[in-house]
């Protein structure tokens, strides 16, 4: 098995301390490399009493520090026990994000050594249109411009139309999808390449076979359930 990279995105859950560090214990029990994303709030509580897991945020401010109400700095998830973050996910694009903040976010995440995970991806309207190509095109110009192509950082091809469905395998984007943004992708950036939406012990085998870095999970990393059967699976890939 080649290594994949896990990646747990809990979004809004769980919703205290006491449910975060048991889901936290049960996923660091079951596998030690699997990252994980939970609310900012429990990163500091999870980095004290998990020290060998590695944490991260699922946003962070362009801006190093200041008069930014309810914003979360850089500096702030390093000194949690962070050490990557998911930038311009879909969800927060709804709330007017744009690449060109994201692409900030990731110049000030790698000069502060956080490794960040970058969203991109099409909304369901264009995917089955001629705009398709365009539209990656334009993403990827603005969020990696300026940015170095040896960065240290992951790429994630999440289109918006494949996240949180409840539809298993249907629900996650058709193989020949994913593989068409894969051929695209590698000929211009060298970036270790997930995929993520509605990825779960049901869709995930048809994956195999796609020539993808790890995978950003959602809904079913919050069931240790599903996480065992994922980890199974993978190890045969
Ligand atoms: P999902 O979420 O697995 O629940 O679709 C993935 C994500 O939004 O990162």
């Amino acid at each position: 098995m080649k290594p994949y990279q896990l990646i747990a995105n809990w979004k809004m859950n769980p919703q205290d301390e006491t449910a975060t560090l048991e889901l936290a214990q049960g996923l660091y029990a079951l596998e030690k490399n699997i990252w994980v994303a939970p609310p900012a709030i429990f990163l500091a509580h999870l980095f004290k009493k998990i020290p060998g897991m590695i944490l991260g945020a699922q946003n962070m401010s362009a801006q190093p520090a200041g008069p930014f109400t309810g914003e979360l700095s850089g500096a702030m998830i390093k000194n949690s026990g962070g050490s990557f973050v998911i930038l311009g996910h879909s969800e927060r694009k709804q709330f007017g994000e744009t690449d060109s903040t994201v692409c900030e976010k990731i110049q000030q995440a790698l000069s502060l050594d956080i490794t960040p995970i970058v969203c991109m991806g099409e909304k369901e309207y264009m995917k089955d249109t001629n705009e398709l190509q365009w539209e990656w095109d334009k993403q990827i110009s603005t969020l990696f411009s300026d940015i170095s192509p040896r960065a240290k950082l992951y790429a994630v091809y999440e289109p918006a139309w494949a996240i949180s469905t409840t539809e298993g395998t249907l629900g996650s984007a058709p193989v020949q999808h994913i593989q068409r943004f894969h051929s695209w992708f590698r000929e211009r950036f060298s970036y270790p390449l997930l995929y993520g939406g509605s990825i779960n012990s049901e869709s995930l085998p048809s994956f195999q076979f796609l020539p993808l870095d790890g995978f950003l999970i959602g809904s079913a990393s919050l069931q240790l359930a599903q996480m065992q059967k994922i980890v199974t699976i993978i190890k045969d890939f």
